[in-house]
């Protein structure tokens, strides 16, 4: 467990790295051989709740993305490695997997019926936007220390860009996207990207991939302090 933040005012000198990038491995290392109770439940869902369940995940590295804007804008120290591993999720788990999923299966679809198509492309070219942020607050977190303020500044200006993107994206997705997604496409259709989707995620992260995600972010939010689901309720 590292050390929790602390008040010191030089928070510049922070940021060890130590443990970076372990989470990657970790996915790999999913297991497809052993069974588990979990799976049954998982295989029977629809595209648009696996959609929205991986949207829950996006939503709790929004989280953590926001515990660090409010450390730096505090000026306490923390440490770095945890943001990597965050941005890690970001990149294999909601670019690589879920955002290629809607690229692969839904965007398509939506063009070919010719339903949303402005919504669509500006959905795209968000995951595009996306990708960059992501490349910069990876590269920025894994620095040993974030030596400049120019540096602590740009890590929070893109933090900032991302949270600012992601929320309203994942909302229409949720709220216009998905729910619209139903009616171009067949029931039997339908039913059958479901299992796809959840072949997909098997195939990327092992058999109960997604809770194994899940469990990884849980660890992250442990270490920072904000797991505890009661604390945020008001007294
Ligand atoms: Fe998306
Ligand atoms: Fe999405």
């Amino acid at each position: 467990m590292p050390d929790p933040p602390t008040n010191r005012r030089d928070f510049l000198q922070h940021t060890s790295i130590a443990g970076a990038g372990l989470l990657v491995p970790a996915f790999a290392l999913a297991n497809p051989q052993q069974p588990s109770p979990k799976a049954k439940d998982a295989e029977d869902i629809s595209p648009a709740e696996d959609l929205m369940r991986e949207h829950g995940v996006l939503n709790r590295i929004l989280l953590i993305y926001d515990d660090h804007l409010r450390m730096l804008a505090a000026k306490q120290t923390f440490d770095g490695s945890i943001l990597v591993s965050a941005a890690d999720v970001i990149r294999h788990f909601i670019e690589e997997y879920h955002e290629k999923l809607e690229e692969d299966f839904l965007f398509p679809r939506f063009r070919k019926a010719g339903k949303l198509v402005s919504l669509v492309d500006t959905l795209l070219a968000q995951h595009k936007a996306g990708r960059r942020l992501t490349a910069q607050i990876r590269e920025l977190a894994a620095l040993p220390t974030l030596k400049y303020v120019s540096d602590a500044d740009k890590l929070a200006d893109t933090l900032r860009a991302f949270l600012r993107m992601y929320r309203p994206h994942e909302a229409r997705e949720d709220t216009v996207l998905f729910p619209a997604f139903r009616s171009i496409v067949s029931a039997h259709e339908y039913d059958a990207l479901g299992d796809d989707f959840e072949k997909k995620e098997d195939e990327l992260f092992g058999d109960d991939g997604f809770f194994k995600v899940v469990d990884q972010v849980a660890e992250l939010e442990k270490k920072l302090g904000i797991y505890d689901l009661a604390q945020f309720t008001p007294k």
